[in-house]
């Protein structure tokens, strides 16, 4: 460990523990920060589900789990040993009050054992219907009365619009206080993301340009490959809006967008991005057409494979609404922003898996070269990839090696891969150490959250208004519909779309 922080004896108590996110990101992480000496001596890993297992029959399938899913790997079978003493498993019915004593009885058998008073984690791995009955059933049972040292973890998504969200925030204000509560939104915790807010804030050198006196454009793009495919249940309440503009593509257009803060304390980073939420310009019902396109994916073939619809994926509703595409054009009314354009789109089953942010600048005053010498010419911009590549490049016109003046874009460019040996954590790394530390700069504050919904819900009462009668509307391996790309052709522009080597 090379840091000062130091982590407390902990309890973390795993709602929906034989579920998948315990399987593919939560143990896996937990397991990192062990192998990374970031576990305190005393912790314990308290799993939860509805099936009946014993200690070992969980144990075993959290192991499938990391050798499976884990960035080091399969386990080392001694590590592992080590590691899973710390696990138990508790068959439980979250409705059940006899749960919670069981869960009391445990967490004081803890504090006799170690002779502390450990932190407690609550971690809501569920579906969010069960988010109020738990909260509400770890108050009755008086397991988070201690506002020190009992925390809650709450996995998107949080409410479902405004009201349900609201809801969500009212509830649990009541049960904890707001530094108790521990809002995910994964994408804050990745490396590449963090390092928005060190690249913008520990460099002089981007500051006098970020504003729209030099930035033309800013485009954020989050696309995927992957299909629903089992998750329809889920996916297909919310759509390409709730599962990633409202929360992911939002909060990285916070940090694009906000102020700098006065330090780096949870609350002032949040009210930073919070401003940016409420800067940003309302939808009124005739702008939501020309400023937010949906669509939703056809069958096709992706490398090679056949792949089926967004309609025809298990489960889901044949005559489905759902958008699995979004695009939308926002504005960010303030002195920094006003009226630079921040397109903004989000889509599974598309061409590539590849989520970045690319800087427009602007123009130059005044070419001064012959025309012929711009062949390649293109405008400066600044693209922050965040996966899988995970670099940044400034582009920036140069002189062509030869006789002649011709000019072409280069890129400056800085890439983890060849500045940095070691591996980058995962985001719940980072996400679950913060929780132990009691750090929520990386978690969303309840404004924050109603603050996003509240942008979005006229966006999303039209489309549920009126159905598409286009769907499906984009083919498996594309960019998306047509419509996304005229939403922003209208105003001169293209969507970037960076080959594997990083330039267009
Ligand atoms: C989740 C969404 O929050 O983020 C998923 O629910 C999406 O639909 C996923 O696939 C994307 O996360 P990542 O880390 O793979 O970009």
């Amino acid at each position: 460990m090379s840091s000062t922080k130091e982590t407390q004896p902990t309890i973390f108590v795993i709602f929906g523990g034989t579920g998948d996110l315990n399987a593919r990101k939560l143990t896996p992480a937990l397991y990192h920060l062990y192998l990374d000496g970031w576990l305190p001596e005393h912790f314990a890993i308290i799993g939860s589900g509805r099936t009946p297992l014993s200690d070992d029959e969980f144990r075993a399938k959290l192991l499938d789990g990391i050798n499976e899913f884990s960035r080091s790997g399969k386990a080392e079978k001694d590590k592992w040993k080590d590691f899973a003493q710390h696990i138990v498993y508790q068959a439980a019915d979250v409705k059940d009050a006899a749960t919670y004593k069981k869960f009391g009885q445990r967490i004081d058998e803890y504090k006799k054992e170690w002779s502390v008073q450990p932190n407690v984690i609550y971690y809501l791995a569920v579906a969010p219907e069960f988010f109020p009955t738990i909260a509400s059933n770890l108050a009755k049972s008086k397991l988070a009365s201690d506002t020190t040292c009992t925390r809650i973890v709450i996995e998107k998504p949080f409410g479902h619009d405004l009201e349900s969200s609201r809801e969500l925030n009212r509830l649990l204000s009541d049960i904890f206080d707001e530094r108790q509560i521990y809002r995910i939104d994964h994408y804050l915790g990745k490396e590449t993301v963090q390092n928005i807010m060190a690249f913008r804030f520990a460099n002089a050198l981007f500051e006098p340009l970020w504003n729209r006196n030099y930035i033309e454009h800013v485009q954020i793009s989050v696309t995927e490959q992957l299909g629903v495919g089992e998750r329809s249940g889920y996916y297909d309440g919310a759509g390409a809006m709730r599962d990633m503009i409202q929360n992911h593509l939002l909060q990285l257009l916070c940090l694009v967008a906000m102020e700098p803060p006065v330090n780096f304390t949870a609350d002032e980073v949040r009210n930073r991005k919070v401003d940016v939420l409420r800067a940003m310009r309302r939808f009124t019902p005739e702008d939501i057409r020309e400023s937010a396109v949906r669509g939703q994916y056809a069958a096709g073939w992706m490398q090679g494979e056949q792949v089926p619809g967004y309609r025809e994926e298990p489960g889901a509703n044949p005559k489905s609404n759902t958008e699995t595409f979004a695009a939308v054009k926002f504005f960010v009314d303030n002195w920094r922003w006003q009226d630079v354009p921040f397109y903004v789109r989000t889509g599974k089953r598309m061409h590539r898996s590849a989520s970045s942010i690319t800087i427009q600048f602007r123009d130059v005053p005044h070419f001064v070269f012959p025309p012929e010498t711009a062949e390649s010419w293109q405008q400066n911009r600044l693209v922050i990839s965040i996966q899988p590549e995970m670099s940044i490049r400034l582009q920036v016109q140069a002189k062509r090696p030869g006789l002649d003046m011709m000019l072409n874009t280069v890129d400056m460019v800085f890439d983890y891969k060849g500045t940095y040996t070691s591996q980058a954590p995962e985001a719940y790394e980072t996400l679950l150490l913060d929780t132990m530390l009691g750090d929520q700069t990386l978690f969303m504050r309840g404004d924050q959250v109603e603050a996003a919904w509240d942008l979005l819900m006229p966006i999303l009462n039209s489309w549920q208004g009126r159905a598409s009668q286009s769907f499906p509307n984009y083919s498996a391996d594309s960019w998306g519909p047509e419509i996304a790309e005229a939403l922003i052709a209208r105003d001169g522009f293209h969507w970037f779309t960076l080959p594997l080597n990083g330039h267009e």
